[in-house]
């Protein structure tokens, strides 16, 4: 049993979740962290998170939680988490000279040119985190969105000497094992999805600052209007379908496009006035020692939701 070895580095929030995705997907997993105590707590963690996701009917893949969770092994040794694997998906804390340290010890202990390396930064480009790495032209970035088990998506952003085929079997691998990935042709800061993500929250906190609206109504414009539309059909489908194709929509459109896009005006600061405005509205509803109730209710909603898109686009 088992398709081929994926060794994940770091086993906290992200690796874990890692972790149970290959698993999903029949893949062995071995699993390294620096400290003994987080593997033994990832392993038994996993083992819930399996148990919990089946009983709600949100596992992912064929195989039952036990036999997923028998492909997946701690170990405290990166040479072993390393060997024979085919691919390696590195999650460890976002410092720069760690990654740059990790991914350096990672490189010498890679014995094949095909063996695909990827670490799951947030934000630091490929030039910095693989620079000193002796293999740059099978490394490259895999960015899950938090959490990655719910929330399938995956930008792929290579360093500039990534070969064509890493960057074509990375996205491969990502599809077979069920994430839907992008791919960046070179890296820009911010990647795609914190570029986008910034011009909303930019837009959005202004429309607080300027004393607009409140915080509590611009979220709802995003949960119950452009988020639903969002989650179903992307920005490109959406003018494309409000008019008789992305033509016309921008022979009628584009010009109050333009128009209000010159108000945006400049970056806000956040701080001052709209930060206190906005952390009263937030910390009242959600306390911060009420964190991780919410954040099971996001994922709970986030998993329903990829669910039920997932079967009513196969009914078509
Ligand atoms: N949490 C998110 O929302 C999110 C989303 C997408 C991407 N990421 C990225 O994923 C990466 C990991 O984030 P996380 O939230 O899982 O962090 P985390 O703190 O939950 O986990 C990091 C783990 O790495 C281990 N570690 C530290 N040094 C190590 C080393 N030298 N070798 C191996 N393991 C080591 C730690 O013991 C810990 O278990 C970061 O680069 C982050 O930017 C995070
Ligand atoms: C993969 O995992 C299965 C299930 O635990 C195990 O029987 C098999 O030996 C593993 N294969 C490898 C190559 O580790
Ligand atoms: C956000 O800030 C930038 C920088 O000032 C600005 O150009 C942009 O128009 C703002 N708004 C959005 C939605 O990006």
């Amino acid at each position: 049993m088992g398709k081929g070895k994926v060794g994940i580095v770091g086993s906290g929030l992200v690796g874990k979740s890692w972790a149970m995705i290959f698993a999903s997907a029949g893949y062995n997993v071995t699993m390294y962290d620096i400290n003994n105590e987080a593997v033994q707590n990832a392993l038994v963690d996993i083992e819930a998170q399996l148990l919990a996701l089946e009983k709600s009917q949100l596992l992912r893949g064929s195989l039952s939680p036990k036999e997923q969770k028998d492909l997946i092994t701690g170990t405290t040794s990166l040479e072993e988490c390393i060997k024979d694997a085919f691919f390696i998906q590195s999650a460890i804390p976002e410092n720069p000279d760690l990654k740059k340290k990790v991914f350096k010890n990672i490189a010498e202990l890679v014995e094949k040119d095909d063996v695909i390396i990827s670490s799951s930064t947030s934000c630091l480009m490929p030039d910095i985190i693989f620079s000193d790495s002796a293999r740059k032209s099978q490394s490259i970035i895999c960015h899950p969105v938090n959490p990655p088990y719910y929330a399938p998506m995956v930008e792929i952003i290579p360093h500039d000497e990534t070969t064509q085929d890493i960057r074509k079997r990375t996205r491969e691998i990502m599809a077979e094992v069920g994430q839907k990935p992008v791919l960046l042709n070179r890296a820009i800061d911010g990647f795609a999805l914190n570029r986008i993500q910034y011009s909303v929250i930019n837009e959005s906190w202004r429309l607080v600052q300027d004393g607009i609206m409140s915080p509590e109504d611009v979220d709802t414009v995003l949960t119950a209007g452009l988020g639903m539309r969002y989650a179903t059909i992307g920005p490109f489908e959406t003018i494309h379908l409000n008019a008789e194709g992305v033509r016309e929509y921008m022979e009628k459109f584009a010009s109050s496009i333009k128009r209000v896009s010159a108000t945006f005006g400049p970056t806000p600061d956040y701080s001052g006035e709209a930060l206190e405005k906005i952390c009263d509205m937030i910390e009242a509803k959600i306390p911060l020692d009420q964190m991780a109730k919410r954040r099971a209710r996001r994922d709970k909603l986030l998993a329903g939701m990829a669910k039920l898109l997932k079967e009513l686009d196969s009914e078509e």
